[in-house]
């Protein structure tokens, strides 16, 4: 079997954005008749939220679109850097943070944001934060997750993207 491609999804509360982005990944490859090729987590840049469950909005939309997921949120740790091919970054807080943390190790290129894989958007566009808004912001993150996780996807196995 071929070496797996390890990816780490990273938020800020590693409760709303990351998890889906995770499970939505798995759930494409999985789709795709290459689950098995991936190794996918999702962890946090912040200590907020350590322990708790996928925020439950985030999950229902989730749900009504068929995908169901649980999970715990952790934080960022150095040795991620290691274990990870790739550190993708939900928004440009993040990824200033994850660089920060890659630095000390010489691992910046392992570091992506999220939306570069997105074929609707520019690269340096964030997933937004839908923590304080509506119902609708939940929907609008979903879509933009699944785009982009599925734009990630085809880079990957086409052989566009190399890690
Ligand atoms: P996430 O969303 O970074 O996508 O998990 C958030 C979760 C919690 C908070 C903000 C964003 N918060 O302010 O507690």
């Amino acid at each position: 079997m071929s070496k797996q491609t390890h990816i780490l999804f990273v938020c800020l509360g590693n409760i709303v954005r990351s998890p889906l982005a995770e499970h939505m990944f798995q759930h494409l490859a999985n789709e795709a008749g290459v689950g098995d090729r991936f190794s996918v987590d999702s962890a946090g840049t912040s200590a907020f939220h350590v322990g708790e469950s996928p925020d439950s909005r985030m999950r229902r939309v989730a749900a009504s679109n068929g995908l169901k997921y649980d999970g715990a949120s952790r934080q960022v740790e150095n040795d991620d850097f290691e274990r990870f091919d790739m550190i993708i970054a939900m928004d440009g807080d993040n990824r200033r943070n994850l660089l920060l943390m890659a630095q000390k190790q010489n691992y910046e290129h392992k570091v992506h944001l999220m939306r570069a894989f997105d074929s609707q958007a520019i690269p340096t566009d964030p997933v937004p934060d839908p923590w304080y808004g509506g119902m609708d912001g939940f929907e609008k993150v979903y879509k933009i997750i699944e785009r982009s996780c599925q734009g990630l996807l085809d880079a990957l196995q086409s052989g566009e993207l190399e890690v």
